[in-house]
Formats: C-alpha cells, structure tokens, sequence
C-alpha cells in the first residue's frame, strides 16, 4: 500500500498566519501539524509516501521532512498547482501508486485514540481480501455541516455520503484519511469536477458504496480527532496534546518514536536522532525511548 499526504490548499481561513507559511507546517503544541498524519500512515505500515504541496510551499516541506530515510520511510514530493480538490491528489499521485492500494490523508488532520493501530491493520485486511474497496473513518461531531458526512449500517457499510449538506442525514464527519483499493486512480482520473470546480472526495467515496464497497469505521467517542481549521480549533489541538503529553509523559505523532517501534529504525539510529535535537525536550524524549529499547 502507497501512502499519499495533501498538504495543499491555502489556509484562508488561518490568514494571516498562513499568507506567509503553509497551514500544515504550523505547529501543534510541539511539532509540526504535518507529523501527526505522517504519523498515521507510518502506523498503517505504509513506508512509501508523496507529499503533495502547493509549488510555494514545497522546499520548506523537503527541508522539514528530507528523503525519509531517517524515519526509515521513502518521501518523494510533487506539487498541486491549485486546489481543485483532494481528489485530484490521486491523480497526481498515479505513478507513485503504481496500481497499488493507497492511503490518503490530509495534512491538516489529527487523529489521537485507543486502539487506532489495530483499526488500521483491520482495514486493510478488508482492502486486501477484495471484501471492501474503501474504507473511511467516520467521528460524531456536533457540526456535521461543515464536513463530509456519512451513515453506515450496523455491519458499518456505508449506506449514505454527502459533502456538507444543509440536512445532515447522521452525526458522522467522515475524516480525512481514506483507504483505497488498487481502482482508486482510474475513479479519480473519470470524476468530473464539482460546481466549485474541485475534484471532490465525496464523489470518489460515492462511487464505491454504488459498488456496495465502502466500509464506515466508527471511530467512536473515546476517540479525538481534531480540527486545526480555524485560529481556536489550532489551539485547541496543541492545548489537547499538551495536556495528554505532560500528565502521561508521552509524546504524541513522535516520527522518530513511531519508527522505531514499527521496527523502520533501530534503537541507535533514534537515540542519534534524539541527540540532534538533545537541547530540548523533544529530543531528550527521543534518547530515552531509544535507550529504554536497547
Ligand atoms: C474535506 C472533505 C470533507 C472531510 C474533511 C475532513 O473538507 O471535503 O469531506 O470531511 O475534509 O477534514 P475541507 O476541509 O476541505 O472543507
């Protein structure tokens, strides 16, 4: 499975922040918005990732997150011109995907629960067995409005799917992380463009429940997944990680520490990281994960 990380768009709703850095460099709490998806698909077992930025931004995402190899993972790049939907994203990631399956996510979303890893591992066993062709991830919400939103029945087949809707059928956001079978790039390439002219997700998704293959994951209340959209839901979310990794100690989205635990990178190979970055807590935490795994 390929990964793919949208990390374009312009951020309007951050200006001024984002009129000079791009949305998904920005911090929360303690390291870049980008980690925390890079985070999940490392935990999905996906070691091969495009990043897809604006052409402005792309130097500065290279400079943060380099080849890969350090996380022991393979990050090549390319630009999305303008937003035309995050759709398109698979379209300009054909060759990466290479008639593989994929997973897409969104730059600017944070996801933070129990038992997400084995989620993950679920899901693509139900891509892999040909039984479900995607697979989403839904969370209530109390605006579903303002998102993606679907309904799935007891067995979690998607039922319903619709991209903001006036009258949302369910309290279902669907998240921004989308599992595809290898037919993704082809739906894609054969989308026709939305009234506002995006390659819209929602009609990707809608093709597959016409297939009667798309699977809802409940992600459920224990779970967080978290907004950065707006100047208070981005503080929200570095108050969130804030608040868990001080009580618990921990650090959430640690590249460094998902790669080692994956097995990408050894112990030594991430204490040598950690010693990089040994002036602040950031990296001493790094040191003493590598230790504790020697
Ligand atoms: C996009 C999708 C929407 C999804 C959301 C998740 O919306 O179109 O279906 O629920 O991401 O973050 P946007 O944030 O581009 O408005």
């Amino acid at each position: 499975m390929k990964g793919i990380l949208l990390a374009g768009g312009t951020g309007t709703r951050l200006h001024p922040i984002t009129r000079g850095v791009s949305k998904q460099l920005l911090p929360v709490y303690d390291k870049p918005m980008i980690y925390y998806p890079l985070s999940v698909l490392m935990l999905a077992s996906v070691r091969e990732v495009l990043v897809i930025t604006t052409p402005d931004d792309r130097a500065q995402f290279e400079r943060l997150l380099g080849d890969g190899s350090e996380f022991g993972i393979a990050l090549s790049y390319a630009v999305q011109p303008e937003p035309n939907g995050i759709a398109q994203a698979l379209v300009i990631g054909a060759d990466h995907v290479g008639g593989d399956e994929v997973a897409l996510v969104l730059g600017d979303n944070i996801f933070h629960g129990p038992g997400f890893s084995g989620m993950l591992r679920d899901a693509r066993t139900g891509l892999r067995d040909g039984h479900d062709g995607c697979v989403l991830f839904g969370y209530p919400v109390k605006d579903p409005e303002r998102y993606g939103v679907g309904e799935a029945d007891a067995d979690g087949r998607l039922l319903s799917i619709e991209e903001k809707p006036e009258k949302p059928r369910s309290d279902r956001a669907i998240t921004g992380l989308y599992l595809y079978d290898a037919g993704a790039v082809e739906i894609a390439r054969g989308l026709r463009p939305s009234p506002r002219g995006e390659l819209e997700i929602t009609d990707l998704n809608r093709a597959y429940l016409d297939q009667g293959r798309a699977r809802l994951v409940d992600l459920g209340r224990g779970f967080a997944w978290l907004d950065t959209g707006t100047h208070e839901s981005l503080i929200e979310a570095g108050l969130y990680v804030q608040v868990l990794e001080n009580r618990q100690g921990i650090r959430i989205a640690c590249l460094e520490e998902v790669a080692l635990r994956m097995g990408y990178i050894t112990p030594d190979a991430c204490y040598a990281l950690g010693e990089q970055q040994a002036k602040n807590g950031y990296g001493q935490y790094v040191m003493d994960v590598a230790r504790a795994a020697r």
